[in-house]
């Protein structure tokens, strides 16, 4: 038997030490976040995209009476983003988040649903997305959703390419 261990890197830093397109990013997020339509949980999340091409795509969560015809805001804006720029490239994807109930200061870390999602565009467009998670008191930078999602699925059935 061999033990085996994946090590994860990623930055923790305060807001002021971000770059200036860092904290453009989560203040688009913030915005975003607070347009939420999170009727049922209260806890309103935001996520701003960074394509290649500078265009900034947002999106926020959508809940459902019918609690699994819900999405999250990284999808959202995912999905928005591969159905009207289908050819730019993903940057970076912060992620921001709020509770009306209760006090919230933690990053919020995206869902698996999400990492896979952000996972498959990641593989296709063959460059890292850059996710940032802000906090109250840090901002999580991680390189890659690879960080976030080790060991993720990959099939040379389905994509031959590799
Ligand atoms: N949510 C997101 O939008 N993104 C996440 O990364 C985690 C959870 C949403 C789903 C639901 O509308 C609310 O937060 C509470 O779970």
């Amino acid at each position: 038997m061999k033990k085996k261990t994946i090590e994860i890197e990623y930055q923790s830093v305060q807001f002021e030490e971000l770059s200036q397109e860092n904290q453009m990013l989560i203040r688009k997020a913030d915005e975003i976040r607070d347009k939420a339509y999170a009727v049922y949980s209260d806890f309103y999340v935001g996520a701003a995209l960074l394509l290649d091409s500078g265009d900034i795509v947002l999106g926020n969560n959508q809940e459902n009476i019918a609690f699994p015809s819900s999405l999250c805001a990284e999808r959202v804006a995912i999905f928005y983003c591969k159905a009207n720029y289908p050819n730019s490239k993903i940057r970076k994807l912060a992620i921001t988040a709020k509770s009306i109930k209760e006090a919230y200061n933690e990053v919020v870390t995206p869902c698996g649903s999400c990492r896979q999602v952000i996972s498959e565009y990641e593989r296709n467009q063959n460059s890292p997305i850059e996710i940032i998670l802000k906090g109250q008191n840090e901002v999580l930078i991680f390189k890659s959703i690879n960080d976030l999602l080790p060991l993720s699925f990959e099939t040379l059935v389905i994509n031959p390419k590799k």
